[in-house]
């Protein structure tokens, strides 16, 4: 009889982990060597941006393929979906230290006057519950509510977006290709949504 080679569920949990936090540590790594170009900031806020970005459309993907036939990749849903968070915030905290100096009168004429500064704060507010709740113990305490609440990441995709396509000035290619991604994403859980109500 032939055994088809597996690894343990915790050593794929393990390398999921180390694939997550890898670009942050390669960021960390760039920024200690100064090999982040003229601007570190700016490099920082794309960078943790874009694998924030990124993560969104890997977690919204995982309903797909579970269907598809891996339902493995469940497992590794709420890694991603916390690491998306971890990515956002440091974009926050980057934000907060280095474009409003922690200033909360400053932080809030930015809000006004920056709408996509608006958005994007929306969008990081909209992924907070869901990170405050993703452990097991919040889950059982909120029973059925959790899966409406962890709905949340819908709108927070659109704000998301929404925040890339009003930074995206004159080129919007990038912002066309994400609309796209998530437009195929959550039209396919739409039409999931409206099969399992007839
Ligand atoms: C889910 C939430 C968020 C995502 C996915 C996201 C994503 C991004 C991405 C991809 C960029 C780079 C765009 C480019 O120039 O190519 C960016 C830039 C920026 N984001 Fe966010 N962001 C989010 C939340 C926030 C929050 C909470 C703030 C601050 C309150 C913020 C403030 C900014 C600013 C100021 C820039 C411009 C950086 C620069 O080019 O100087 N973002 N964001």
């Amino acid at each position: 009889m032939q055994h088809k080679a597996t690894l343990p569920p915790w050593c794929l949990t393990g390398l999921v982990m180390g694939a997550c936090s890898l670009p942050l540590v390669l960021l960390a790594t760039q920024l200690a060597r100064g090999q982040l170009g003229p601007d570190p900031a700016e490099r920082l806020m794309q960078d943790t941006g874009e694998w924030a970005l990124r993560g969104l459309a890997l977690v919204l993907l995982a309903s797909p393929l579970a269907r598809a036939g891996w339902r493995g990749v469940f497992r590794y849903r709420r890694i991603l979906g916390v690491t998306v968070f971890l990515y956002v915030s440091v974009h926050l905290l980057l934000f907060a230290q280095v474009y409003v100096g922690w200033s909360g009168a400053l932080l809030i004429e930015e809000l006004k006057e920056r709408p996509y500064v608006l958005v994007g704060f929306s969008a990081w507010l909209s992924l907070l519950p869901l990170a405050l709740t993703s452990t097991d113990k919040a889950r059982r305490r909120l029973g059925r509510h959790w899966r409406p609440l962890h709905r949340l990441i819908y709108p927070a995709t659109l704000l998301a977006w929404l925040h890339l396509f009003w930074l995206a000035r004159s080129d919007v290619g990038e912002a066309v290709v994400y609309g796209l991604i998530f437009a195929a994403l959550l039209g396919w859980r739409l039409r999931r949504y409206r099969q399992r109500a007839r």
